[in-house]
């Protein structure tokens, strides 16, 4: 009788919005970032100028850059109440992305930042998320690990300080180029679900925190963020090369997917795990001199991929971000847990550019639903509210 309205499921294919931030071909496997391909950016910009490039349409100079840094190196100090929340998180044993979650909503609190959804206080509320969101994840994880936070040092980039935060030994120079280029890689891509949040909710002109805070709700489900710790999982239970075709199949048969392939957009590789495979093979070589994960992580993949276009076939299965995303923050001496959260700092950046980029458009996104429940029902007549 009622013909049901319908939209691709999970709105595949649909365009949402319109951006310049970023453009993801899957087709020919392709990331566009402000311009630039993905290639083109790693390993030649610093996350802090792929962050300018987002922020402001260009690339920095270096005195841009510089002074850029300088600006925000007094923000990564953690407030004491951010801490306080911490604290009391890592008592009650909250996951890394609970914490940073509600870190961050906490972070209206901090008297400095502008509130409303202006450009002035898009953009210095950007800029507070982006600094102090690593000194969150770096306190974290020591928190849980029963240690110390350590105050951030404002002499370097934000991740070689991170790195610091973590251990609070000088980081190697190789290491935080490797974290640095897998934040430029993981900096910003299309309509992903955790962008799609952010920018649902800066559409009713809500604030860049509440917008940026919903993004990381978004983002702890192993769907979309969450798969890099149990792709290490897999990569330890795997141990040698010879058990990985089995235990792929089993994780087949048993209904389980395997985690790190597969995308929505990419019927080819993801570009990204191109890049992280590169990272993680430097940061084997020159830094743990230990290649035997990142052998073991190649050979998986390559029998992963053999297996599920066998069982799969015609899905397209292939190695998305997260599977390399995995040995390199393992190598980096992060635990699973925060894996996601250290993502959460990359991405950071392009969620505050959608942000500010969804207040200039200045348009409510609004879809409609198919309804598919009944029509017609009426309410028994001796119902009464008088009892309420
Ligand atoms: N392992 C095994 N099978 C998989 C799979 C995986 N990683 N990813 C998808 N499939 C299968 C599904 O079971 C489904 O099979 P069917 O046709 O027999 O029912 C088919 O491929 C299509 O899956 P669907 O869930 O509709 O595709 P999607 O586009 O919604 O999935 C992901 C995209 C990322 C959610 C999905 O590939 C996935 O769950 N991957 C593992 C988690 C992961 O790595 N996430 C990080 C993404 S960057």
């Amino acid at each position: 009788m009622f013909a049901i309205r319908s939209a691709p499921r999970g709105l595949e294919g649909v365009i949402a919005v319109q951006t310049r931030l970023s453009d993801v071909d899957g087709h020919n496997g392709l990331l566009v970032i402000g311009g630039y391909t993905l290639e083109e950016l790693a390993g030649r910009v610093t996350f802090e100028e792929a962050t300018y490039l987002l922020w402001t349409g260009r690339l920095p100079t270096l005195a841009e850059a510089e002074a850029f840094r300088q600006e925000i190196a007094p923000m990564r100090a953690m407030p004491a109440h951010v801490m306080a929340i911490l604290v009391r998180a890592a008592r009650r044993g909250a996951s890394p992305i609970d914490a940073l979650r509600m870190a961050c909503s906490s972070l209206s609190l901090d008297v400095g930042s502008p509130s409303g959804s202006s450009h002035d206080a898009d953009a210095a509320n950007a800029k507070m998320l982006l600094a102090i969101f690593p000194t969150i994840v770096a306190a974290y994880t020591r928190l849980i690990a029963g240690r110390e936070p350590i105050a951030p040092r404002l002499d370097r980039s934000l991740a070689s300080n991170f790195l610091y935060m973590l251990t609070g030994g000088e980081a190697d120079p190789i290491a935080a180029r490797a974290l640095d280029t897998y934040w430029v890689t993981v900096i910003d891509h299309g309509m992903n679900a955790s962008t799609f949040t952010a920018r649902v909710i800066a559409s009713t002109r809500a604030d860049i925190v509440s917008a940026v805070t919903g993004a990381i709700g978004a983002l702890k489900g192993p769907l979309h963020g969450g798969a890099p710790g149990p792709v290490l999982d897999m990569l330890l239970d795997i141990r040698t090369a010879e058990r990985a075709e089995r235990w792929v199949r089993g994780e087949l048969a048993a209904g389980r997917r395997i985690m790190g392939f597969g995308h929505r957009v990419y019927q080819v590789r993801d570009p990204r795990a191109d890049v992280l495979s590169r990272v993680c093979e430097e940061m084997s070589n020159a830094v743990l001199h230990d290649r035997a994960l990142f052998e073991l992580a190649r050979e998986v993949e390559s029998i992963a991929l053999r297996v599920l276009e066998e069982v799969k076939p015609g899905r397209n299965l292939r190695t998305n971000v997260e599977f390399y995303t995995a040995v390199v923050l393992q190598s980096l001496g992060l635990r699973a847990e925060t894996f996601v959260t250290t993502f959460a700092c990359g991405r950071c950046a392009g969620w505050c550019a959608h942000v500010i980029e969804q207040h200039a458009q200045d348009h409510l996104i609004r879809p409609e639903s198919g309804y598919v429940g009944p029509y017609g029902l009426t309410v028994p007549r001796d119902r009464d509210v008088s009892r309420i």
